[in-house]
């Protein structure tokens, strides 16, 4: 059997190939690209942290990692056709990416109940509810991903004001939005219209986070306070804002 680190390299390898494959020629495009191909390597090391606070053995930190760097393949055929990151508005890019995957061939050197996690865990990496009819193998690397992608989603937000392929850059917030957030309802872009709305959004994640390794790097970062420092001054932002960073404490405080 191969080692773990080859396979790892021979993915990689595949990814960047497929990435440059799509040749996508104009400035946006390549914008675009270059956010997810340096995220996508950026949550294969987030996952792998993740993975490491919980005492995952080498073999499924492994298995961790080639899902953080798959989970977004969909992401360049998606923008390549469609020119957006807005699934409603083209395609659902965890289904997308499953597609890519099993298109290419590329987990022959996976067992197959490992090929399994990892189909699954990248056609739910994105999806607003985590299925119920799953192993519990499926639904924690699904858990494990959504967390790593979040934490570098939060890396990407927070350093800059606009993310390209995404919503237009304004500061509107819809009253409903807010009242569904403090209500403590989950939010779907669907419904979005604007990166402010999309910053809340992205602040009400700290309650769907699954494992504590994950919230406290959050913590550590300051991403909610730079979020939030990136939103408009309303009473009604401020409240859900300490909302979330009260909650987040509460996640983190008891691993000393
Ligand atoms: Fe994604």
């Amino acid at each position: 059997m191969k080692q773990n680190d080859d396979i790892y390299g021979k993915l990689e390898q595949w990814f960047l190939a497929h990435i440059a494959s799509l040749n996508c020629s104009n400035g946006g495009c390549r914008q675009a690209f270059d956010l997810k191909r340096i995220h996508s390597l950026k949550v294969a090391e987030e996952i792998t942290a993740i993975g490491r606070g919980l005492n995952l053995a080498p073999n499924d930190l492994f298995l961790a990692k080639s899902i953080g760097l798959l989970h977004d393949v969909g992401r360049f055929e998606q923008f390549k056709t469609y020119g957006t990151f807005n699934d409603f508005a083209s395609i659902d890019h965890g289904d997308l990416g499953e597609r890519t995957i099993a298109a290419n061939g590329l987990l022959e050197d996976f067992s197959p109940a490992r090929r399994d996690i990892i189909r699954k865990a990248i056609r739910y990496h994105n999806k607003m509810m985590l299925p119920t009819d799953e192993s519990e193998a499926v639904l924690f690397y699904t858990r494990l991903i959504r967390d790593a992608d979040k934490l570098d989603i939060y890396r990407v937000v927070s350093g800059r004001a606009d993310v390209p392929g995404t919503l237009p850059n304004q500061d509107t917030i819809a009253d409903s939005l807010l009242d569904d957030l403090l209500a403590g309802k989950k939010v779907s872009y669907e419904h979005l219209n604007s990166s402010a709305e999309m910053r809340l959004m992205q602040i009400s994640w700290v309650f769907d986070i699954n494992f504590e390794p994950t919230s406290r790097l959050v913590q550590e970062r300051n991403y909610l306070e730079t979020l939030a420092r990136m939103l408009p001054a309303s009473d009604r932002i401020a409240a859900f804002v300490h909302k979330a960073c009260t909650h987040l404490r509460s996640q983190t405080s008891s691993a000393g």
